[in-house]
């Protein structure tokens, strides 16, 4: 590549090359659109106007720089500045606000925001239904997937993390259906949930010494209701010196931890072949040697072999399930084992769930939108046929404020954890008094 004349700063730095000189005048341009133009009158631009308002940009800034660039160099430059910045058309504003957590476009019309925990009307629209197919598929395609007639649904996550669920007509009924899930900056981290009154300090007190005392852990709760978010803080109690393997369906999960190997799963491509399923890396993952395995969600097979996992020395494995209560979640995970196929008794089912799971942690999104950790249970064993549990702490919900916002209060049921010996043993033991019947500070 030709070195040219200029020198970086007249220091004596090497010369940029052509190539660095493109990506400097790239990202100058770029940042000029983002502070200079007016995003919302671009939500109105089709693709042709754009680009000419882009290019005479991208002209004045190469004027008063240099002209270097050539005529190919020049339109490579527009077509990567516009999908760079305006890939995503009139969500870009929306993608750029770190407050939205959430996007949902109900055809070109409508779009909703979700920003602390509340859903609001965003004031942007799409020209027509074929605008808002087109940039989905300019958000599917650059991970390399489609969406079309022949694949109307699909499910994936952009390189910042956050996911993507689109369906389009016929399937859906009223336009296009986008459902984007941010990713924050930032994940949560206990101190944050305890600052958002999620749960308490001595709730994450116990819960940090369950997951140092390798207690195997399932987060339960609904859609939305805060799961992979607490089940990503409670991975800093994890010791720094263990192997852990993760395992998700889109990548989610930031853990703390240095040794940490992460894997996803792949759906199946357009000829149905090449699919890996959780299962398949649950099973590849006690191959490698992990301390624990973190499944990011269950929702099938894998559950049995998560269950062995457990049962067989990756005790303090972690994932999240499904379930709106923490019984409902046992039940869950019996009939999950179901679909594995085997046809096992369903006492052998539940005794191999009673000895895996230690704790059972229930988050919900209450009224208002705000997200709690609403019961912690313990597995205590088996009473016959059934599986006994008793409850260590929950919330207790009393109504709502003016901005029907959830109202209540933490407490301690007063029943002292099973497991309060093995923390005694793997040196976090907590005192009993913790788990007094009473109101909890928040
Ligand atoms: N305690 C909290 N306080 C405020 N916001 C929270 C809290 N917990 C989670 N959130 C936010 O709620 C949203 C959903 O959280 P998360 O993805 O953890 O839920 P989930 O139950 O795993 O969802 P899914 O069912 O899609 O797997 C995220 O935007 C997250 O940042
Ligand atoms: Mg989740």
């Amino acid at each position: 590549m030709s070195r040219l004349q200029t020198n970086r700063n007249g220091t004596g730095a090497p010369p940029l090359t052509n190539e660095e000189r493109f990506l400097v005048i790239k990202r100058q341009l770029h940042q000029q659109l983002i502070t200079g133009m007016d995003l919302s009158a671009i939500g109105s631009m089709n693709e042709e106007e754009l680009r000419l308002e882009v290019r005479r940009a991208a002209e004045e800034l190469i004027r008063h720089g240099s002209d270097l660039l050539n005529l190919n160099e020049r339109e490579r430059l527009v077509s990567e500045v516009i999908d760079e910045t305006f890939g995503l058309g009139p969500l870009e504003p929306l993608m750029r606000d770190p407050t939205i957590t959430d996007i949902l476009v109900n055809g070109p019309k409508v779009v909703y925001v979700e920003r602390r925990g509340r859903l609001e009307p965003a004031d942007i629209a799409f020209h027509d239904d074929r605008h808002l197919v087109q940039i989905i598929q300019r958000i599917v395609g650059r991970i390399g997937r489609r969406v079309d007639e022949t694949s109307p649904m699909v499910d994936a996550r952009l390189p910042d993390g956050s996911r993507v669920n689109a369906i389009i007509p016929p399937l859906a009924l009223d336009g296009a259906l986008l459902s984007i899930r941010r990713f924050g900056t930032r994940p949560l981290l206990v101190a944050d949930l305890i600052a958002h009154k999620a749960i308490t300090r001595e709730m994450i007190e116990f819960l940090s010494a369950c997951v140092q005392a390798r207690i195997n852990v399932i987060i339960s709760g609904g859609t939305g209701s805060g799961k992979t978010t607490l089940l990503n803080a409670l991975s800093a109690f994890v010791p720094s010196e263990e192997r852990v393997a993760t395992i998700e369906d889109a990548a989610e999960l930031r853990l703390q931890q240095r040794h940490v190997v992460r894997m996803e799963t792949r759906p199946p491509n357009i000829e149905g072949e090449g699919e890996v399923t959780t299962r398949d890396l649950v099973k590849n993952a006690l191959r490698m040697r992990p301390d624990r395995i973190i499944v990011g969600e269950c929702r099938g097979a894998e559950a049995l072999d998560m269950l062995q996992a457990m049962n067989t020395g990756h005790d303090g494995s972690m994932t999240t399930i499904h379930a709106n209560d923490t019984r409902d979640a046992l039940s869950r995970v019996e009939m999950m084992v179901g679909m594995a196929g085997f046809d096992l008794p369903i006492w052998i089912i539940r005794r191999q769930i009673a000895s895996a799971i230690n704790l059972v942690i229930q988050v919900a999104r209450l009224p208002g939108g705000v997200r709690k950790v609403i019961k912690i249970s313990e597995i205590t064993g088996m009473e016959g046929d059934v599986i006994s549990m008793q409850d260590v702490f929950g919330f207790k919900q009393t109504g709502v404020d003016d901005f029907r916002v959830a109202q209540g209060y933490f407490f301690a049921t007063g029943l002292r954890p099973q497991c309060l010996e093995r923390l005694e043993v793997s040196g976090v033991g907590l005192p009993i008094s913790m788990f007094e019947r009473r109101v909890l500070n928040v």
